[in-house]
């Protein structure tokens, strides 16, 4: 499995070291998709995968620890293929054993996919496009999977502005000037003209709908979740003590009479088909 650039060899790491924690982090968080709310943002991915009766191969692209395959294993969709690709093999490793048999894991890059062409009827893939090298290979790769008519449907960081509390996160991230600089991904995709652009050649466009993850809770309970950001992840202990101090001080004069913070994570799904 060659590369591994500089962002890779974090991810790998960070993998390693923390298996799971996007499942921990969105699994149990609603998600609002125009007028549905939905029980989570893997939830919005599930739904691209109806259960007609047609015998269908669905690709989980960057499926971390299988939390999405899960959910589709537990449709029990007759004539349903599972796959699963990640880079890591620690997530992978969760993923096995929460799946058993029910989905075929394989290690390897989104860039250079070990299946034949158009074998596979849907790519998903939950909050992992954002952070792939060389995106464009990876586009033209689920384009090469895909039977003509397929579809891919993705969920990534989205472009709403952000409640309060997020907001006041991301100034004291920047305040800090604790973060090393590592580019994660491409740019492109966590804006929506960027997104909807390299979609653009070989994909017919289906939908691109905002999502709201609707996360509040107790300050610390948001603190925990926003902890195991990749940006967090990187500063000193020090810097990330000195961050919650601060987080936690800045949301205090928002937090409801009961107590919890108001915490929505703005995402987006982006669902197209492939061109014949
Ligand atoms: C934020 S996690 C999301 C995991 C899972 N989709 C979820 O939402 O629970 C991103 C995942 O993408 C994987 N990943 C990143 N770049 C990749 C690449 N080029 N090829 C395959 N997997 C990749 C990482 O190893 C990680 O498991």
């Amino acid at each position: 499995m060659p590369s591994s650039s500089p962002a890779e060899t974090y991810l790998l790491d960070y993998h390693r070291r923390h298996a799971g924690a996007t499942t921990r982090a969105f699994a149990s968080l609603p998600a609002r998709r125009g007028a549905d709310t939905l029980p989570s943002s893997y939830a919005c991915l599930v739904t691209e995968v109806p259960d007609d009766g047609r015998p269908r191969t669905v690709l989980d692209l960057g499926c971390g620890d299988g939390a999405l395959l899960a959910l589709l294993a537990q449709q029990r969709t007759p004539g349903l293929t599972l796959l699963g690709l990640d880079l890591s093999e620690h997530e992978l490793a969760s993923a096995r054993a929460r799946l058993g048999r029910a989905a075929t894991l394989h290690q390897g890059r989104a860039q250079a996919l070990p299946f034949a062409d158009a074998s596979i009827d849907r790519v998903l893939s939950h909050l992992a496009l954002m952070l792939m090298d060389d995106v464009e290979t990876v586009l033209a790769e689920v384009r090469r999977v895909l039977r003509p008519g397929g579809r891919v449907s993705v969920v990534v960081p989205g472009t709403r502005p952000p409640t309060e509390a997020v907001a006041t996160f991301v100034q004291a991230v920047r305040a800090s000037h604790a973060v090393p600089s590592l580019p994660l991904g491409d740019a492109r995709v966590r804006s929506g003209e960027g997104l909807r652009g390299l979609f653009g050649a070989g994909f017919r466009l289906q939908s691109d709908v905002e999502l709201e993850v609707i996360g509040d809770g107790p300050p610390e309970r948001v603190w925990e979740s926003l902890a195991t950001t990749y940006d967090v992840d990187r500063m000193s202990e020090e810097s990330r003590a000195a961050l919650r101090t601060a987080f936690l001080t800045a949301v205090a004069p928002l937090l409801r009479s009961d107590g919890v913070l108001p915490y929505r994570w703005g995402l987006r799904q982006l669902t197209a088909t492939r061109e014949p």
